[in-house]
């Protein structure tokens, strides 16, 4: 090995260890901005030393370095402004879409080196190859689509046709077979037999998966773009893309697993697709029967400012109002009146992995006083005040009966505290497309507002009351 190539090396273990670092960091929200720029500095060494590897080896014609740094500059472009742009509550989308361009990506580097090399290419790469072009391909088209359904482009319901399941088990079969075949006889041309397999695998996975699983099936696809890239890695022989690749993929498959577990579903099923696949229109069009009690902030606020427990229970809504702010300010006012105050989290609240987490966070909300959904189930029946903002399917009592869109999700028991105000603006429905029987409860009373106006109103009649 020259002393370029040991140093190069060595450079790659550094970026490596800003990788780790990074994601080290990022597990706890004071010091996840500082885990993002060790993470930036680790790709920006690992970049520049693959230049310069390039460069050194002296394979690419000065065509090629223009195309590549047009390629990169349009990129980053793109990137910079949409992540600069892009609304809080439109994250999940560009996460999305930043896993389709991972992975499509991936499958190309493994696509264009098998093109040049398919006549020598041996047994190794072939199953590298192949295992990166698949699991690529299938990122690309489901992430693409789960990006459609996010945005609502795409019905957010389970899109299925009778035969679904053997379809995807067939498309799978294809890819899987056609690729044992390139291993013993590499053809290029056949490869792209795979690829198409495994871009419609992509498609008749996700179209299935809707109600409340979607969760599931983004941090599914996102350790599918790891995957992919660490394949991409040994397909062309770069460490720090094996490392990034394996990281994420890692941390994207243990995700995964946290989510399937809080939704109570298998990863198996999503793969062969059906879940989510619940009666929710039946449960939609017949709706919760009984009669819908509204109250006003000052009535509202005479609940919050005389109980001794109350319990908030933020979802989508907040973050779509932008009211963390208020909420806090709300959270502060009854706490200087004596009234225990926590927030109870769903894992699967909003509409990204820790996003009432993230939300709260930006309005110095005190981490201890988030709990999560195991930790804080058992205090509803002893709270006095549950108040809802914004947070529809995961407080749905409908997910404890078989049938629906979120049967079998476990919910917040909010259903058990003494009196429940929920704020929203309508009986709308959440992300699922179901009727909440919560709203129906004799319990329950509606606070029909938007959470911004609503809270401030509520503070100030809470404020007016407690002098
Ligand atoms: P949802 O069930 O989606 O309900 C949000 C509610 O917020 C809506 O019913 C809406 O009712 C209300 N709302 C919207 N804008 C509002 C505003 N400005 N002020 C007050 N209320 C407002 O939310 P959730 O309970 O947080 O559940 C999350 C859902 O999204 C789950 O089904 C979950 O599976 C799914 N999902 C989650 C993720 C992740 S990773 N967290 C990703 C994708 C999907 P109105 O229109 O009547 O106001």
């Amino acid at each position: 090995m020259s002393t370029f190539d040991w140093v190069t090396q060595l450079i790659y273990v550094l970026a490596a260890s800003c990788f780790v670092l990074g994601l080290h960091l990022m597990n706890n929200p004071a010091t996840a901005r500082r885990g993002n720029q060790a993470s930036t500095i680790g790709m920006i060494i690992a970049v520049a030393t693959t230049l310069a590897i390039i460069a050194h080896a002296g394979a690419i014609s000065v065509t090629g370095w223009i195309v590549m740094f047009a390629g990169a500059l349009i990129g980053s472009g793109a990137g910079l402004y949409s992540a600069r742009n892009v609304q809080m509550t439109a994250m999940p989308q560009l996460v999305s879409m930043f896993n389709a361009v991972g992975g499509g990506a991936a499958a190309l580097v493994a696509i264009s080196d098998y093109v040049r090399a398919s006549a020598s290419v041996s047994a190794t790469t072939s199953v590298t190859t192949l295992l990166d072009v698949i699991i690529g391909a299938v990122t690309f088209s489901g992430s693409i689509i789960a990006a459609g359904k996010l945005q609502g482009v795409i019905n957010s319901a389970p899109v299925t046709f009778p035969g679904a399941r053997v379809v995807n088990l067939g498309l799978a079969a294809v890819g899987l077979g056609v690729g044992c075949y390139l291993i013993a006889a590499p053809n290029a041309a056949v490869l792209m037999v795979v690829l198409l397999a495994a871009l419609a695998f992509g498609v008749s996975m996700v179209m299935p998966i809707g109600g409340a699983d979607m969760p599931v099936v983004i941090s599914l696809l996102n350790a599918f773009t790891g995957t992919a890239v660490a394949m991409a890695g040994f397909v062309i022989g770069n460490w720090a893309l094996i490392i990034a690749g394996a990281l994420v993929g890692a941390s994207g498959s243990i995700l995964t697993k946290l989510m399937a577990d809080a939704m109570n579903r298998s990863i198996g099923n999503i793969i062969v697709g059906g879940f989510g696949t619940g009666d929710s229109a039946v449960a939609a069009v017949a709706g919760p029967g009984g009669n819908v009690q509204a109250i006003a902030a000052d009535d509202a606020a005479i609940q919050l400012a005389y109980a001794s427990k109350v319990i908030i229970v933020p979802g989508y809504g907040l973050a779509a109002a932008q009211a963390q702010h208020e909420v806090a300010a709300l959270a502060d006012v009854l706490e200087s009146h004596g009234v225990e105050v926590s927030y109870a989290i769903h894992p699967v609240a909003g509409r990204m992995p820790g996003h009432m987490n993230v939300l709260l966070a930006e309005a110095n909300v005190p981490y201890p006083q988030l709990r999560e959904m195991d930790d804080i189930n058992p205090e509803f029946a002893r709270t006095d005040v549950a108040l809802v903002i914004g947070a529809n399917d995961v407080t749905n009592p409908a997910a404890r009966r078989p049938g629906t869109a979120i049967s079998g999700m476990p919910i917040l028991n909010v259903d058990q505290a003494k009196s429940i105000i929920v704020i929203k603006r309508s009986m709308g429905h959440g992300y699922a497309g179901i009727d909440n029987e919560l709203y129906v409860d004799p319990k329950t009373r509606m606070y029909f507002a938007d959470a911004k106006a609503a809270l401030a109103d509520l503070t100030s009649a809470v404020k007016t009351l407690v002098g």
